[in-house]
């Protein structure tokens, strides 16, 4: 374990401390890779091995060599990284919590759109279904979705492509390429970006002058046209490496970002946008539901499973992507 990581536990509750030691003991004995969102609570992201954002923590799965592998993200993510890997169990610590913003799309949505509109391209957020993304032409996620867009269009030559479930991404992509966008569902959008609003600016910018605004493109258009960069997860999370003259940040996506950061530069200052961007569905796994998973490693209890066609045909949209990008 990174001689840090120890530090910052021992910062922890006791209880909590406890739980990390047997987890870091069980994980080790059996041999478990342990692969956790950038939102994750602070105690998960010390157990696990890799942090990172959607695209990161995908192509980790595809070069991972342990059999067992314990997604600790929202549901999408631990489909993403079955369909990527058919041949690894990989278990999902949690029962439901599937993102909020990909619940918004239902398959049916896209074949209704696809009957009115024959021959255009679409182009699914990789927070879909696996069932959604089975009618995708191609995946993306915020690191890669403008490069996505852009290479679907310049391969078919299609006057408009359509996006889905986020409109704010959707929005961003229409302006960053210039690509005329139909969003399906129409208002779809994630609750913890999409509360984002100009006043937050200009209060977190009247508190801290000097500060570098970084947001994630879930935000609104006109949130993101006050940013200095915009970004996935790990691209803000790498900025300040990038950076190192600037030493006071506002943080403009979930507060598991704003922690990590805040371990990795303690020496800086990292503001939250909205202290109330927090993300339940990823907050639902716990140091007990990994300590949990990880002594049913050998059972079926968390594992991810996935119907044979629908592995199939989402397979096809999700490498296609990893391809490109
Ligand atoms: P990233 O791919 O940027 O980590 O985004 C995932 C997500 O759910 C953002 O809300
Ligand atoms: Fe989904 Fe929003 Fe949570 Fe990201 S922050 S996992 S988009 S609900």
């Amino acid at each position: 374990m990174d001689p840090s990581s120890e530090y910052f536990i021992r910062k922890l509750p006791e209880i909590d401390q406890e739980l990390i030691y047997q987890i870091l003991e069980l994980k080790k004995e059996k041999n478990v890779l342990i692969l956790a969102h950038n939102y994750q609570c602070e105690g998960v992201q010390l157990v696990a091995d890799l942090l990172g954002d959607s695209l990161g923590l995908a192509k980790k799965v595809i070069k991972a060599t342990q059999n067992d592998i314990i997604f600790a993200g929202v549901r999408f993510m631990a489909e993403t990284a079955k369909v990527l890997n058919p041949n690894k169990r990989i278990h999902f610590p949690a029962t439901g919590s599937l993102c909020d913003m990909a619940a918004y799309l239902k398959a049916d949505m896209i074949r209704e759109y696809k009957l009115k509109n024959p021959g255009i391209p679409v182009v699914l957020y990789i927070n879909s279904t696996a069932e959604s993304k089975t009618l995708a032409d191609i995946v993306c996620t915020s690191s890669n979705a403008v490069n996505i867009v852009k290479y679907i269009q310049q391969q078919t030559n299609a006057p408009k492509i359509a996006f889905g479930p986020d409109k704010n991404l959707g929005a961003y992509i229409c302006k960053m390429s210039g690509i005329p966008i139909d969003i399906i569902p129409p208002h779809g959008n994630c609750y913890v970006h999409d509360k984002y609003t100009i006043k937050d600016v200009s209060k977190a910018r009247k508190q801290h002058p000097e500060a570098t605004l970084l947001i994630h493109p879930e935000a609104p258009l006109e949130v993101l046209d006050l940013a200095d960069y915009i970004g996935s997860t790990s691209m803000i999370i790498h900025y300040p490496v990038e950076h190192p003259q600037i030493t006071s940040y506002i943080i403009g996506t979930e507060i598991g970002v704003t922690e990590q950061l805040r371990r990795n530069h303690p020496e800086k200052t990292f503001s939250p946008l909205n202290e109330n961007a927090i993300c339940t569905a990823m907050k639902s796994i716990t140091l007990k539901s990994i300590l949990d998973c990880i002594k049913n490693i050998d059972s079926d209890k968390f594992i991810v499973e996935i119907q044979e066609d629908i592995m199939k045909k989402s397979q096809d949209a999700i490498n296609k992507m990893i391809e490109v990008r």
